[in-house]
């Protein structure tokens, strides 16, 4: 007999998972650095610009795709149109949940060893930063063994269920995050020489932006919020049809922009203050941060926070990641939640072995790009941009635009969508996205 489906005990819980799922890597580790190779503040306007047109209206429609059918992203699509082959958009978002976990655990993985490596000492004042970290990443065994202990607490929570797993690791793990950046703004702030870094990161200057920084605003708008692959449909389908979409989606994207935006007033005035570049990219919460860190007063201490607040938001986003998946095989396959969740999690975990190796170890190309590259480019210019467009299309024009916005209104609490809701998503976010790919990809 199978068990009946759960829900989330409230609200509440609602969008404190669906902002774990939102806040993590995505805020704290690329966004800062994309917004340092791309010219700073001039860069946070047109990503805020983005949101509001793309990020916020596919917010509302997974949301109240996942809660018309309760079902997984697949049965989703099947349940809505059924005789037509939109559920490929859900089959996509179920690769792309295996493929960006799977290195996404490997980044998250580095992040639990820097925990470490700050309090050991390996990070301390004079230390070789960028020996440390490109010795740490081109290792063979070491981040294996980190990708495999992430996993296991990600696998161990997903298999709990939706209660008493996720909704009961984000009641916690949430809190802990916002005392956490709270702490490293107000640390960040207050250095002396703070304000060159506020400056680039708060006086926007128009002259830095490109085609191209349209591009890269809207694949960072989709990766932090999770969108465009299904991810919020599933937390969606453990709504009923009593909770409220408008407002819930407005709370889910105002939390995660808050986020990346403390996470560059934490980030950028220690790394000006202290001389260091901001244009380092990937690295630089690797290889910059611990050098502000270990320059700093108590940098240890705040060093560790920092590490521990990135490997909370990883976890509670990887939880989302594997959910796709794991609902898929329960809702549409018959499985147990626990035999899903340890397979689908054994499946990522090896995925990510040569995604991690591929950083050096061993050399793993696939067209001209190391492993874990292609996987990073394949969800970012791929998977998530035209997943995102397809759910688009579909709910203005299959769904019906007008049935959607009347589905997301129903007990809405404080607002309603208007009739411009419609418009948006049937002629503004459809049209925008499909510029900014044609555009991005060409010039
Ligand atoms: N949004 C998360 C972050 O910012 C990553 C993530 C979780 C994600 N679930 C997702 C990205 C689904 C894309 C799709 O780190």
């Amino acid at each position: 007999m199978k068990s009946p489906r759960e829900s989330w005990t409230s609200r509440i819980a609602f969008i404190l998972a669906a902002a774990g799922s939102a806040v993590g890597l995505g805020n704290i580790w690329r966004f800062p650095y994309v917004v340092g190779t791309n010219g700073g503040a001039a860069f946070v306007l047109i990503f805020l610009v983005i949101v509001l047109i793309i990020g916020y209206p596919l917010m509302v429609t997974e949301i109240t795709l996942g809660r018309e059918t309760n079902k997984n992203p697949i049965g989703t699509f099947k349940a809505l149109a059924p005789d037509m082959p939109w559920w490929l958009i859900g089959a996509m978002g179920v690769l792309a949940g295996f493929v960006i976990l799977s290195f996404y655990s490997v980044v998250s993985g580095w992040g639990i060893a820097y925990f470490f490596k700050t309090l050991d000492g390996s990070l301390a004042s004079g230390a070789d930063y960028e020996g440390v970290f490109f010795d740490h990443v081109e290792s063979p065994i070491a981040p294996l063994v980190w990708h495999f202990i992430f996993m296991t607490m990600t696998v161990a929570i997903v298999g709990l269920g939706i209660v008493k797993g996720i909704g009961r690791a984000v009641k916690y793990l949430m809190p802990v995050l916002f005392i956490l950046i709270v702490f490293l703004v107000i640390r960040g702030v207050t250095l002396s020489g703070a304000s060159e870094g506020l400056a680039f990161y708060l006086s926007p200057d128009f002259s830095q932006i490109t085609w191209r920084s349209w591009l890269d605003a809207a694949g960072q708008a989709f990766f932090s919020l999770s969108l465009g692959m299904g991810a919020i449909i599933t937390y969606g389908s453990y709504l009923g049809k009593k909770d409220d979409v408008p407002s819930s989606a407005g709370w889910i994207v105002g939390l995660d922009v808050f986020i990346a935006l403390l996470a560059g007033l934490a980030i950028f005035p220690a790394v000006f203050a202290l001389g260091f570049a901001e244009t380092e990219g990937p690295g630089l919460a690797f290889i910059t941060l611990p050098a502000v860190f270990a320059e700093m007063p108590f940098g240890m201490f705040f060093g560790g926070v920092f590490f521990l607040f990135f490997s909370v938001a990883a976890l509670t986003s990887a939880l989302s990641l594997l959910e796709v998946v794991v609902s898929w095989l329960v809702d549409e396959k018959a499985m147990s939640r626990k035999k899903a969740t340890i397979y689908v999690g054994l499946g990522i975990f090896i995925l990510g072995i040569p995604a991690s190796l591929s950083m050096g170890a061993v050399s793993l190309n696939v067209f001209g790009m190391s492993f874990f590259n292609f996987l990073d480019f394949l969800q970012e210019t791929i998977l998530l941009p035209v997943g995102g467009l397809l759910t688009i299309i579909f709910a203005g024009y299959v769904f019906k635009a007008n049935r959607l916005r009347e589905s997301a209104n129903e007990n809405a609490t404080l607002f309603s969508l208007g009739k411009w809701f419609e418009y948006l998503i049937k002629y503004v976010t459809p049209v925008a996205l499909i510029i900014i790919l044609i555009v991005g990809f060409l010039l």
